[in-house]
């Protein structure tokens, strides 16, 4: 493993970007691959990253252990899905050491929640201990209908064996225009009803899907209006390390969190960079420049791994190029979601 880079690591370092935000979220795919497909995420026919690009899992813990030597003090993994990649369990454990060594603050998973039936209790003794879990509805139809697969029920089994596990859960729930927009208020009672807390999320364009995002779009300043036609929303002061802006819900005593990349740019407090699972890091989640940290990992080569971090910081946009504002539009990035995880 890395002894040398554990034996390195050192407190004073922090990132910092040519815009003066200081990067400390490291966002990690370790698939693309899913066993859904979300109509706002991808294709039915999806054409997933060859398998032979793929980092293993071993790369994976280097590159990690590499970005948290230079200040990255929290890591989200996520997919595609990532419960589906073997040997995930492992890996995590293994990266846990950083937890227990006060390197890092946490590590923390966003899963469609498929597998959480079966694997909540190995993820918490792998050291997570909170997660995301995207639902979109709690109707069955129409979770199959955004999905395309029928699965709600397993979905909410595996959020009962997380929480028996004592996982802390986030629900993630996309506004669908055309969709799940009548079911909002029911999904955020839902959640608080089961302690969970809530985000809603904007759908951005990524990638090609089958369907308009147009037809699917609605800003959440609109959402907020009509949820606080049956909902008291009061501000809030909670922070994570994500780009939520929480509100405190006056009748279910719960959070709602608002992802506003579109109607309300969040990109000043942008402390985040994203690592495909074929080694690609992408600092903005709505453009196109990344670097290929595949291929210096295995010329071996720390320096230019280093080099690659600080021009990184250097060329991290100022914001993301995200617009939906006609129809038929080709997206921002030609890239989906899946690939860089959220
Ligand atoms: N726009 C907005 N959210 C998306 N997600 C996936 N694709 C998109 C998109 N195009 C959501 C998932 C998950 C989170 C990581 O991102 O539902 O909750
Ligand atoms: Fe899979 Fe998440 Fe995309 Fe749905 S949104 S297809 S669960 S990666």
């Amino acid at each position: 493993m890395n002894k040398i880079l554990t034996k390195n690591l050192s407190k004073q370092n922090i990132l910092i970007d040519n815009h003066g935000r200081t990067i400390n979220y490291l966002r990690l795919s370790v698939t693309d691959r899913c066993n859904y497909r979300c109509t706002y995420c991808m294709p039915e026919k999806m054409k997933f990253l060859p398998k032979k690009d793929l980092l293993t899992f071993e790369e994976m813990d280097h590159l990690c252990s590499l970005f948290i030597s230079r200040g990255i003090k929290n890591i989200r993994l996520s997919g595609g899905e990532p419960l589906v990649r073997k040997g995930i369990f492992k890996f995590i454990s293994n990266l846990s050491r950083y937890i227990s060594n006060g390197d890092i603050d946490e590590i923390t998973l966003t899963t469609n929640g498929s597998q959480l039936k079966s694997f909540s209790d190995d993820l918490f003794q792998s050291g997570v201990r909170r997660i995301n879990v995207s639902l979109d509805s709690l109707s069955e139809e129409k979770f199959n209908q955004i999905t395309r697969r029928d699965d709600l029920n397993n979905v909410i089994d595996g959020l009962e064996a997380a929480k028996k596990a004592g996982l802390k859960i986030k629900i993630n729930t996309v506004v669908i225009k055309n969709k799940n927009l009548d079911e909002i208020e029911n999904i955020i009672s839902w959640s608080h009803k089961n302690n969970f807390d809530i985000s809603l999320i904007e759908t951005m364009p990524m990638g090609l899907t089958d369907k308009d995002r147009i037809d699917q779009y609605i800003s959440l300043s609109d959402v907020k209006s009509i949820i606080e036609k049956k909902l008291t929303l009061n501000d809030s002061n909670y922070k994570t390390s994500g780009p939520s802006k929480y509100y405190r819900v006056k009748e279910t005593d719960g959070l709602i969190g608002f992802i506003t990349p579109l109607s309300d740019n969040f990109c000043s407090s942008c402390n985040r960079i994203r690592l495909t699972s074929t080694g690609k890091l992408y600092m903005c989640l709505g453009q196109n420049n990344n670097i290929d940290f595949r291929n210096l990992l295995r010329k071996g080569d720390e320096k230019s791994l280093n080099l690659a971090i600080d021009s990184a910081m250097k060329n991290k946009p100022k914001s993301h190029d995200f617009d939906i504002s006609h129809k038929n539009q080709t997206p921002a990035v030609d890239r989906h979601m899946s690939v860089t995880g959220g």
